[in-house]
């Protein structure tokens, strides 16, 4: 079970450092921690019984440790979606942005963020995923894609809300797909 890092402190806000490869035991097995967590999250039951909160994204300074690794885990439709990264990089994305109707959360952010957060609606990521155990080149859209984009924001010291208009949060960008 994680503690999780919370906006209050300073350490969420530090940039990640790259890990190197081939990784070593300790951080796989954080790694694969990190996707079970957010599987449990999802889980009624064990929510109830731990009081945590549901997630479908975690970084790895969420979790304390400053090191450029993020898990992913949603069901979308029947298709489950699971990633778990070591270095992430963005190398193209979409001139189409696209938002959450419903505005992002975060498990490491409790107070309330109201606005929209546009992000490219399609990113292609390399990355070294550690459940297949290789160099991965994904191509995301729509919610997976702004998944992605806002757990590898983590890794900057970037949360959700810096990227809401601040004068004018509720701004609707009519070219951006409504997710
Ligand atoms: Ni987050």
């Amino acid at each position: 079970m994680f503690t999780i890092v919370k906006d209050t402190e300073k350490k969420l806000r530090e940039k990640s450092v790259p890990v190197e490869l081939p990784l070593n035991a300790h951080d796989k097995k954080t790694l694969l921690n990190m996707v079970e967590y957010l599987k449990n999250s999802q889980d009624p039951e064990f929510v109830e019984k731990h009081h945590i909160r549901e997630g479908v994204g975690l970084a790895a300074p969420q979790i304390g440790l400053n090191k450029r690794m993020l898990a992913v885990y949603f069901k979308k439709d029947d298709e489950l979606i699971v990633h778990a990264l070591v270095n992430p990089k963005i190398i193209a994305h979409s001139v189409k942005m696209a938002y959450l109707s419903t505005g992002e959360g975060c498990l490491s952010v409790d107070s309330e963020h109201p606005g929209y957060v546009y992000r490219p609606n399609k990113v292609t990521i390399q990355a070294f995923d550690v459940i297949k155990n290789a160099p991965v080149e994904i191509v995301a859209r729509g919610f997976e894609a702004i998944v992605l984009q806002h757990e590898m924001d983590h890794l900057d010291g970037i949360l959700f809300y810096d990227r809401i208009d601040k004068t004018s949060p509720m701004k609707q960008d009519e070219n951006a797909i409504s997710i």
